[in-house]
């Protein structure tokens, strides 16, 4: 896919970290990009920032991002490039006893759905939308559009606590060949980023000490990812008309151990 002004391109969870950065390097070369994120502040923030547009959307809802491609496609038109960043983590042990009384408790399903809905659910929903949309142009050099997920390491070491945010990173990674062989009579292609540790907002908020082990754990280069590293992969998947169907683990040869 040629990167330039004539192509519009979404980036959800755009509003912060990977997608902000996903969103500034687009930018950088002319794209016009929309965030769907459903943090307003933030986002007209990241919008303002960046000379993009946002649109206040929930992932979540069917209405919310019904609407969000609308509105988006109002102003840049349909868009040609997609890239999938919103996500949310908890970490809950699948059965565990309570630390005062012993009493075995477990993970409650409410909040295993939430994960699910928000980082599988949510990144298909708006995967088949787009390219609903994307059937409606013309291919340019070949090609009708290009998607780009994203999972994490932990879809393949998830750690103690993270059933439902490596199941849900699971289903992104083992949803990306199926719906490149979908979407491949169509021309449009999708790809998925496994990211290790990145140095996003939510990394910044831990103390020192912790981060500092954290970078120790990446065997080189030893520190954390940068948000630009993830941006340079996400754009070479989109650029490279080869580059489908694939998963890539961008981590610093990390695997991450049980804790
Ligand atoms: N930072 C890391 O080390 C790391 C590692 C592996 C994977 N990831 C994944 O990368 C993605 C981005 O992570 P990040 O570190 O940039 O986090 P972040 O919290 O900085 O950004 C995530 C964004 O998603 C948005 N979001 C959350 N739920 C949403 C919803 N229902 N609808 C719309 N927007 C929603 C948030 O408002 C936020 O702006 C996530 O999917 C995360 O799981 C991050």
């Amino acid at each position: 896919m040629r990167l330039d002004d004539s192509i519009a391109a979404i980036v959800t969870g755009g509003a912060s970290g990977l997608g902000f950065a996903a969103a500034q390097s687009l930018r950088a070369t002319g794209v016009r990009v929309s965030l769907f994120d459903r943090n307003a502040a933030q986002g007209e923030a990241a919008a303002a920032a960046l000379g993009a547009m946002f649109v206040e959307t929930d992932v979540t809802s069917e209405a919310s991002v019904e609407a969000a491609f609308a509105a988006a496609r109002a102003v840049h038109g349909q868009e040609r490039i997609l890239v999938n960043c919103a996500g949310v983590a908890n970490g809950v042990r699948t059965a565990s006893r309570d630390k005062t009384t012993g009493a075995p408790k477990h993970f409650p399903l409410d909040q295993f759905a939430r994960v699910i809905e928000v980082n599988l659910i949510g990144t298909f929903r708006c995967i088949a939308k787009a390219a609903a949309g994307m059937m409606t142009l013309e291919p340019l050099d070949g090609e009708r559009g290009a998607i780009v997920n994203t999972a994490s390491v932990a879809a393949q070491d998830g750690q103690i606590g993270q059933a439902a945010y490596a199941a849900s990173k699971g289903g992104v990674v083992g949803m990306t060949l199926p719906i490149a062989r979908d979407l491949a009579a169509e021309a449009i292609r999708i790809n998925t980023i496994m990211p290790g540790i990145f140095n996003t907002p939510l990394m910044q908020s831990l103390p020192e000490p912790i981060k500092d082990a954290l970078a120790l754990s990446v065997p080189f280069p030893q520190r954390l990812g940068d948000p630009a590293e993830f941006a340079s992969l996400a754009l070479e998947m989109l650029r490279n008309r080869y580059f489908n169907g694939e998963c890539v683990r961008l981590d610093g040869a990390i695997r991450m151990p049980p804790r």
